[in-house]
């Protein structure tokens, strides 16, 4: 609980009828802050992993100071025309619309195995877009790893069914 308790839900957000998971609440929190980069770190400090990659925003917040604490480098998926070199995208569907995420060609070596970060799974699309563009530049998705899961909106499923590992140190469901 010492992460779960430490996460704000505000309703209403950013739509009528919608719980927003705010981890804004556990980032300000030197004990909460600490205790999820620790717990997700030491999750992998003996798995054989090449690269942390994170996606934009709330993804670099959790996802660069766990490449910090195992020693490794940090690749940035970022939202569309933000990356200044060559890139590989993909679009993913939004509740209304859709989005594009970008990695940088050289970003990853074909067989590298790469932790992908973000903040939280809800859908799934978001996390989906950024594995299949790991896995088309030759890299291997060791685990997708999060600080929240939605379990009832489905996106571990659908990842899980993809044959994705999928690790989230809380979870939010019917609450
Ligand atoms: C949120 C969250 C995840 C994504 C999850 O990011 O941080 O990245 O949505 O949703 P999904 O599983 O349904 O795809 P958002 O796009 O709101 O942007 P932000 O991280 O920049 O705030
Ligand atoms: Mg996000």
């Amino acid at each position: 609980m010492q992460i779960k308790s430490r996460i704000r839900t505000i309703a209403h957000y950013p739509h009528e009828g919608i719980m927003f998971r705010d981890i804004t609440t556990l980032l300000k929190d030197p004990v909460g802050l600490r205790t999820t980069i620790q717990e997700i770190s030491n999750r992998y400090k003996t798995l054989k992993i090449d690269k942390v990659a994170g996606i934009e925003s709330r993804g670099f917040i959790i996802g660069a100071p766990v490449a910090y604490e195992l020693g490794l480098g940090f690749v940035p998926i970022r939202k569309k025309g933000k990356l200044p070199a060559e890139t590989r995208g993909r679009d993913y569907q939004l509740e209304y619309g859709s989005d594009r995420i970008e990695i940088h060609l050289d970003a990853i070596q074909r067989g590298d195995r790469v932790l992908l970060i973000d903040d939280l799974i809800a859908t799934g699309g978001t996390a989906e877009a950024a594995a299949a563009l790991i896995q088309e530049m030759g890299g291997e998705v060791v685990e997708c790893c999060f600080v929240i899961d939605l379990p009832d909106v489905g996106g571990r499923s659908r990842l899980e069914i993809q044959g994705f590992k999928v690790f989230a140190l809380c979870e939010f469901a019917g609450d």
